[in-house]
């Protein structure tokens, strides 16, 4: 692997914490990281080189998947990382920075490639991106590379402006667009289980699946991000970007090769597909909903309005469901049904495809449920596949049976989003990072229902915390003569 800089921005924050050095640490420990690396964090208070490495050292016993850790490794992986503070505002601290990645790169004798991860807010991705290219960090004799996170843009205008002051600094080919759903094993195992397996890539498509549910359900409420979330709602914290994302995996033709070029391909034929939505079509297709109070494991907890930071008289959306259809001969006549929401019954990330259930002369006196395949993607990964069987114990009545395929064995050893993306952005591999063009059509798609929420054209329904969300979003199914499955 080749010799490269990693310089994170917003080195002292949640994110960091959280996730990114622990995934570095893990990448580090199974040999997935370069040799030699230097990493470089950022942030706007004083800190000495030592004093960062400890709190990278705490986050790495508090957050990291691995619960042993050894001495000597940790002490090599440590002295990788120095602190520089920044400003993003200015010039002088870019020069600074400079002259700290260069000398690093010197003693380290490291080639020039350089990973910057902007772990900030997203009012600051333009100037810190302006700041790289300014500053003369940009211009490497090896390759350079820009790691950013959602938002991307509150708007499809303000994601356009976005896009265009980034790629004043960096090329597209070099702007890893993270979108952690896309780093969960199971909607990377997506193009596998769709095309890798003979039997279901050949009723993996319009002839065979009556239609296509895919859920986000989550049982924790607004927590301490009022301030960010009042002003986004689920349709920009979650189906402009993850939602959509998932759909795209599932509902791809094979591309020609699997790798990176491949698959977005197939992903963009996808969203380009999506039937548009008219403002005035948007309350026939979208249901809004809000939770009010409710009991969930047991605990009372408080209505959306009650919680801390929101305004009383918010119209926020903490819950999106939405019918789709996707104008490809693959899909003509599918439904795809997607629903999103804060504070509901339970946390499950899945997709159910329900396949088509051709009437049966011979069972007509015993109703035949539809075969499902079930993807489970979080908190639980697992396949399973609701088949007809006869039940001996009930007098030989068919009834469905679930055959569960799980990934359990492999536990702890697997790594974590974080650690698969950033692996792949260290390798140049962007198979599994938004590209700009999904993001864009994603916001076209998206716009209308923005304007009609904005323009209140939509009901807002609350639904009860600790429930499946507002009925109107069982009604979408049942206009179709479908229902969600597994709301038990
Ligand atoms: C984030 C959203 O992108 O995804 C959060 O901003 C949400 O609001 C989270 O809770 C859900 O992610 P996961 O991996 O827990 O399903």
């Amino acid at each position: 692997m080749e010799s490269m800089t990693f310089v994170l921005f917003g080195a002292t924050g949640d994110l960091a914490k959280r996730k990114i050095f622990p995934a570095l640490y893990n990448l580090y420990v199974d040999q997935k990281l370069p040799q030699s690396i230097s990493i470089i964090g950022l942030g706007r208070g004083e800190l000495s080189h030592s004093e960062f490495q400890e709190k990278v050292k705490d986050s790495i016993l508090d957050f990291s998947r691995r619960l042993e850790h050894d001495a000597a490794n940790m002490g090599e992986f440590l002295d990788y990382f120095r602190y520089s503070s920044l400003d993003v505002n200015s010039e002088e601290d870019f020069q600074q920075l400079l002259q700290l990645v260069k000398k690093r790169e010197d003693e380290l004798d490291l080639t020039q490639n350089r990973m910057f991860y902007l772990s900030v807010a997203p009012e600051f991705f333009d100037t810190i991106a302006l700041n790289i290219k300014n500053s003369g960090l940009g211009q490497t004799n090896g390759w350079k590379r820009l790691i950013i996170e959602k938002p991307f843009g509150h708007d499809l205008k303000s994601a356009r402006e976005l896009n265009k002051k980034l790629s004043r600094a960096f090329l597209e080919e070099e702007i890893y667009r993270i979108d952690h759903y896309l780093g969960k094993p199971m909607v990377q195992n997506l193009e596998a289980l769709a095309f890798a397996n003979p039997i279901l890539q050949s009723v993996w498509n319009k002839d065979h699946i009556a239609n296509v549910q895919i859920t986000a359900g989550e049982t924790v409420g607004v927590e301490k991000r009022a301030g960010y979330y009042d002003q986004a709602g689920a349709i920009r914290d979650m189906v402009q970007n993850h939602m959509l994302q998932i759909l795209m995996m599932t509902a791809m033709d094979k591309p020609e090769k699997i790798n990176a070029a491949g698959i977005r391909h197939e992903k963009r034929k996808v969203i380009e597909s999506l039937r548009p939505l008219k403002e005035e079509d948007v309350p026939y297709n979208i249901v809004r909903g809000q939770y009010i109070s409710g009991e969930l494991n047991g605990q009372k907890v408080p209505g959306y309005l009650k919680e801390p930071g929101v305004n009383p008289s918010s119209t926020t959306d903490t819950f999106v469901a939405a019918r789709l259809w996707i104008d490809h001969p693959s899909w003509t006549g599918v439904p795809f049904y997607i629903r999103t929401g804060k504070r509901m019954k339970e946390k499950s990330t899945r997709i159910v495809i329900e396949f088509k259930n051709k009437e049966n002369e011979q069972y007509k006196n015993n109703q035949i449920d539809p075969n499902l395949l079930i993807i489970e993607i979080n908190p639980n990964e697992n396949i399973s596949l609701q088949l007809n069987s006869k039940n001996p114990l009930n007098n030989g009545k068919v009834t469905p049976i679930r055959i569960n395929f799980s990934n359990e064995q492999i536990g702890l050893g697997v790594p974590e989003a974080y650690e698969r993306l950033i692996y792949d952005a260290v390798n140049g591999d962007s198979t599994f990072f938004a590209h700009w063009k999904e993001v864009e059509l994603s916001w076209e798609w998206v716009q209308p229902i923005l304007n009609a929420f904005e323009g209140n054209f939509v009901p807002l329904h609350e639904y009860q915390s600790g429930s499946y969300g507002p009925a109107a979003s069982d009604s979408l199914l049942l206009e179709n003569g479908f229902k969600w499955w597994l709301d038990e």
